[in-house]
């Protein structure tokens, strides 16, 4: 398996490793097109890549982005909405040029053609280059959610009660206000990009990340199929990697 891993003492040390591995990707490769996830494991990554903006100039100028992943009937202008959680944590604070920054749109009259014109953007761009990945407690990846069958390009998801309760924090702590649809880019969409780095700290991960590196592929841990992939990076910290039987 092409999977490389690394274990940190902290999820503090990955934000930062995981930090400046994109700033070196952008130095290399100004041009570069990223792939970024929401939730609340990149949160320190997207503190670390702010600083190291401000600090040492990281500069996304001429740098592209796609989310994975958007809230299906939600506008980019909600709070709750993943495109204000870009806002918040990344975009407002580094040099990124506004018409680089793509995102699917919530709100679309007609979800199916948004999708198409989501996957359409992402091929005029040539590609993502290296894309960012958070896991699910359940193992899913962007929002494709365990099933007897995954999709493989951007489409329209219903969220299971699991994913919904871990966003709740987005929409007042009260579930019922998350919505159960969303936006995700597919499987083929993610695995398509020529890097990829996956980022997962806490307990609570160990066993999703155990099964995604170890496990079978299997649709009911939509990770696995990151085995398929010849250039995986998994970034965990050690509460994270616990059930590894490598390290
Ligand atoms: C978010 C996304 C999801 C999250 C995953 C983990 O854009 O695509 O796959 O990465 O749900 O979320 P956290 O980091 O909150 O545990």
């Amino acid at each position: 398996m092409m999977v490389e891993i690394s274990v940190f003492a902290g999820a503090g040390q990955l934000a930062m490793a995981l930090a400046d591995l994109v700033a070196e990707r952008l130095r290399r490769t100004p041009t570069l097109v990223l792939g970024l996830p929401t939730g609340r494991t990149p949160l320190g990554f997207y503190r670390q890549m702010v600083r190291i903006a401000r600090e040492a100039g990281a500069d996304f100028s001429r740098a592209t982005t796609f989310n994975l992943d958007e809230f299906l009937g939600v506008g980019p202008e909600e709070p709750g909405s993943y495109r204000q959680y870009m806002e918040r944590h990344l975009f407002r604070h580094i040099n990124i040029d506004r018409r680089h920054i793509h995102f699917l749109d919530g709100a679309a009259q007609d979800p199916a053609a948004e999708c198409e014109r989501y996957e359409a953007e992402i091929r005029a761009a040539g590609g993502i280059d290296l894309q960012v990945l958070g896991i699910g407690g359940n193992g899913h990846i962007g929002f494709n959610e365990p099933a007897g069958s995954l999709v493989a390009r951007t489409h329209v998801v219903r969220l299971q009660l699991q994913t919904r309760r871990a966003n709740a924090s987005l929409w007042g702590g009260d579930v019922t206000r998350v919505p159960r649809r969303a936006l995700s880019m597919g499987m083929a969409t993610i695995l398509h990009a020529r890097s990829v780095v996956l980022m997962a700290t806490g307990a609570e991960k160990a066993a999703c990340v155990s099964a995604m590196v170890d496990g079978p592929l299997t649709t009911r841990m939509p990770a696995s199929f990151l085995q398929l992939h010849p250039e995986v990076h998994v970034m965990l910290d050690r509460a994270a990697a616990r059930g590894l039987r490598r390290k």
